[in-house]
C-alpha cells in the first residue's frame, strides 16, 4: 500500500515538474503595485493631463489647458529590470504606449533623479557610448539626456547591447515621487525617439522569446498589496484568464490600435467602430471628446465629471471587441468619494479610445507582435497570491521530494 502511495507520488510529482517545464517557455515578471495608488477625482484629471500631452507628441500642439501633474499615484504598475554588467536595478514602468527605455543617468542633478536609483556607466564592464541626444516631453515638462548602449536583463533574459536613454535632466515632470525610476516602451519602433530600436524588437531578434508576444495580466485593486500582476514574455499564461482569447488586428503599427465594434454604457451605445488603444502605461479609459459628453450626459456630471452618487445601481460599460463584449462593472470605472462620484473616464483632444487599467486590470492581455494582434480575455480573478505562491512552493517541495526518492 505505500509503495502504491508512493508511486502515486512519483506520478504527481513527475506531472507538475512537465507543467513546469512546457510553461518555461515563458519568462515571467512579477509586476509591482505603487502602495499609495488611488483612484480619486484630482488624480484623475491630472492624469488626463499627462495622457494628453503624452498623446500630443506626434501631432501638432492644440492648446490644450494642462493642469500640473501633481502626483503620480494613479500609476500603479512597474517591475524590476537590470542594466549593464554586473546587473544595476531598476524599477520602471512597463509601457505599451511609448517605445524607448529611459533610466536617470548618475550626471543627472535633478530633484528627480536624486530620488531614483542612476546609471553609472564606470561601473558596468559592457557599456558602450553612443552620446546621440534624445528628449522625451512629458505633461509640461521633459526628459532629456543622451543615448548609451548595455545589456539589458528582465525576467531572467539578457538583452545585448539595448540603446537606452541615460536622463540627464528632467525639467518639471514631477517624475520626483513616481516609485518607479524610467519608462520601458513596450509600443512599436516607428513611435521610438531617434529610431532606437525597442527592448522587446531585440529580444526578438536576439532569439531570447520562444514566441514574439507578451502578455499583461494586471490585477487592478487586487486585494494583495504589492503584488500587481505579471508581465510575461514569449506568450499567454491561459491559467490566468477565463475562457478563450478575442482577438484583433492591430490597424496601426505605432501604437496598440485596434478597432472596436460598438461601446456602450448600459444599453445607450456612445459609438461605433470606435479605434481604441492598449496602454498599459495608463489609468484611466480615454474617449474623444464628443463620446465622453454623452457618458457624462448620461450620469448628469457637470464639466469637471462629478455628479451626485445615486442609490440606483449604474450600468456596466461594454466594450465590443470582435464580436465580443467586454463588459467593465460600473464600481470599476465610477470613482466614489463620500456622496460625490466621477467617472474613471476622461476625455482628451484625439479621435480614439484609449483603454488603460480601468480595461486592462478586468482583461488580460495579449500583445502579439508577430501576428500584429491583440488577444483580450477576462482576468480569472481565482487566481490570488496564495494560490500562485501554493503553485510554485509545491512544485518545489514535489521536485525536492522526486530528488529526495531518486537518492
Ligand atoms: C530588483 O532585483 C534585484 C535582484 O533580485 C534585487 O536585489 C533588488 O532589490 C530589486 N529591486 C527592487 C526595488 O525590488
Ligand atoms: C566615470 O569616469 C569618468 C572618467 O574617469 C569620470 O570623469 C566620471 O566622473 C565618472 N563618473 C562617475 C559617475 O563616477
Ligand atoms: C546611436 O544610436 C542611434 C539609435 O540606435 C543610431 O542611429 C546611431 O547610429 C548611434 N550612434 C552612434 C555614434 O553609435
Ligand atoms: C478596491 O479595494 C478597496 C480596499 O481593499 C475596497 O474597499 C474597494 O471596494 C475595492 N474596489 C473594487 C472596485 O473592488
Amino acid at each position: 500500500m505505500a509503495s502504491f502511495q508512493l508511486k502515486i507520488f512519483v506520478f504527481l510529482a513527475g506531472l507538475l515538474v512537465l507543467v513546469g517545464e512546457a510553461n518555461s517557455a515563458l519568462h515571467r515578471i512579477p509586476i509591482q503595485k505603487s502602495p499609495n495608488f488611488k483612484r480619486s477625482h484630482k488624480n484623475i484629471v491630472a492624469e488626463r493631463d499627462f495622457v494628453q500631452q503624452k498623446y500630443s507628441r506626434q501631432y501638432t500642439a492644440n492648446g490644450y489647458p494642462t493642469e500640473h501633474l501633481s502626483n503620480f499615484d494613479n500609476f500603479q504598475y512597474y517591475g524590476n529590470i537590470s542594466i549593464g554588467t554586473p546587473g544595476q536595478y531598476f524599477l520602471v514602468q512597463f509601457d505599451t504606449g511609448s517605445s524607448n527605455l529611459w533610466v536617470p543617468g548618475s550626471s543627472c542633478t535633478s530633484t528627480a533623479c536624486e530620488d531614483h536609483q542612476v546609471f553609472n556607466e564606470n561601473q558596468s564592464t559592457t557599456y558602450v557610448a553612443n552620446g546621440t541626444t534624445f528628449s522625451i516631453t512629458y505633461g509640461t515638462g521633459s526628459v532629456s539626456g543622451y543615448l548609451s548602449v548595455d545589456n539589458v536583463g528582465f525576467a531572467g533574459l539578457t538583452v545585448q547591447k539595448q540603446t537606452f536613454g541615460e536622463v540627464t535632466t528632467e525639467q518639471g515632470t514631477n517624475f520626483v515621487d513616481a516609485y518607479f525610476d524610467g519608462i520601458l516602451g513596450m509600443g512599436f519602433p516607428s513611435l521610438a525617439v531617434d529610431g532606437v530600436t525597442p527592448t522587446f524588437q531585440n529580444m526578438i531578434s536576439q532569439g531570447l522569446v520562444q514566441s514574439p508576444v507578451f502578455s499583461f495580466f494586471l490585477r487592478d485593486n487586487g486585494s494583495v498589496i504589492f503584488y500587481g500582476g505579471e508581465l510575461i514574455l514569449g506568450g499567454s499564461d491561459p491559467s490566468l484568464y477565463s475562457g478563450s482569447l478575442t482577438y484583433v488586428d492591430v490597424i496601426q503599427t505605432a501604437y496598440w490600435k485596434f478597432q472596436t465594434d460598438y461601446i456602450k454604457v448600459g444599453s445607450a451605445l456612445i459609438s461605433t467602430f470606435a479605434e481604441a488603444i492598449a496602454d498599459t502605461g495608463t489609468s484611466l479609459i480615454i474617449a474623444p471628446q464628443t463620446q465622453y459628453s454623452q457618458i457624462s450626459q448620461l450620469f448628469n456630471a457637470n464639466s469637471e465629471g462629478l455628479f451626485e452618487c445615486s442609490s440606483t445601481a449604474y450600468p456596466d460599460l461594454v466594450i465590443n471587441i470582435n464580436g465580443v463584449d467586454f463588459r467593465i462593472p460600473a464600481k470599476y470605472y465610477i470613482i466614489q468619494e463620500g456622496y460625490i462620484c466621477s467617472l474613471a473616464i476622461q476625455s482628451i483632444d484625439q479621435d480614439f479610445w484609449i483603454m488603460g487599467d480601468v480595461f486592462l486590470g478586468r482583461f488580460y492581455t495579449e500583445f502579439d507582435v508577430g501576428n500584429q494582434r491583440l488577444g483580450f480575455a477576462p482576468v480569472n480573478s481565482a487566481v490570488s497570491l496564495s494560490q500562485v505562491l501554493l503553485w510554485r512552493i509545491s512544485t518545489v517541495l514535489l521536485a525536492c521530494g522526486i530528488w529526495k526518492l531518486r537518492n
